[in-house]
């Protein structure tokens, strides 16, 4: 099994407020390469009222993970639309083992590999700034202090073992997320080569 030439699938790995999502769109402009984020698509579907919204929303305002099978059913099927032809960044997702070891299968079956699992490394502190920075901004209903202070703890419980889930699959690299994006931005690129 391998990859096709220029074929990519990434993740974008890190706790809440890392810079997943912003270092993901800047990686779509460079490369063309789309974006998935499990957390987008679950607040387009609060937003429209769906049936999956109506599931989400109790989970995502308290700072808690939606359940796997959700988000695994999600990620099987929006990877196989053709504008993932390129392959993809998944920005938020996997989050747990199980999620892990469900794309694992998903990605056999497609006859696909992980290229790299980018981890974004950025102190507490720092990260309660940003989302709090955010909340003013944006006013995202799970960027509140009680919120915040869940999906830490939810990041440190469920997400975290996937680091050395991937560093045993030898295709894990770390990138230190402090700094100015322009900066992260080229320690992806240079971890990727696009
Ligand atoms: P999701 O939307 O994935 O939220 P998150 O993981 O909490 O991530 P954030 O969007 O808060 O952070 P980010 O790392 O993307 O940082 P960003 O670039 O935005 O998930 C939300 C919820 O959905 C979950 O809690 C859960 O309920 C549910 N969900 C989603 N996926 C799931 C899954 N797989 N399984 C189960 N449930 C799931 O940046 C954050 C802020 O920092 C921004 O304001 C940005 O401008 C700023 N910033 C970025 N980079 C820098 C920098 N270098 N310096 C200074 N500020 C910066």
């Amino acid at each position: 099994m391998g990859n096709a030439p220029n074929r990519l699938q990434l993740i974008f790995l890190g706790p809440p407020g890392a810079g997943k999502g912003t270092q993901a769109k800047i990686f779509l402009d460079r490369s063309g390469i789309v974006q998935i984020s499990t957390g987008d698509i679950l607040r387009a579907a609060v937003s429209k009222g769906t049936d999956l919204g109506k599931e989400a929303k109790s989970y995502m305002d308290k700072g808690e993970l939606v359940p796997d099978s959700v988000v695994i059913g999600i990620i099987e099927q929006r990877i196989q639309e053709p504008d993932c032809a390129k392959g993809f960044v998944l920005d938020g997702f996997p989050r747990t083992l199980e999620q892990a070891r469900a794309l694992d299968s998903i990605l056999a079956k497609l006859k696909i590999e992980l290229s790299h699992v980018i981890n974004f490394a950025v102190p507490d502190e720092e990260l309660v700034k940003r989302l709090l920075g955010r909340a003013e901004q944006e006013g995202r209903s799970d960027d509140n202090p009680e919120s915040i202070k869940n999906r830490l703890q939810v990041f440190k419980e469920k997400t975290q073992p996937l680091i050395q889930y991937y560093t045993d699959k030898k295709i894990l690299r770390d990138i230190n997320g402090l700094g100015t994006t322009a900066e992260i931005a080229a320690a992806v690129q240079n971890v990727v080569g696009v």
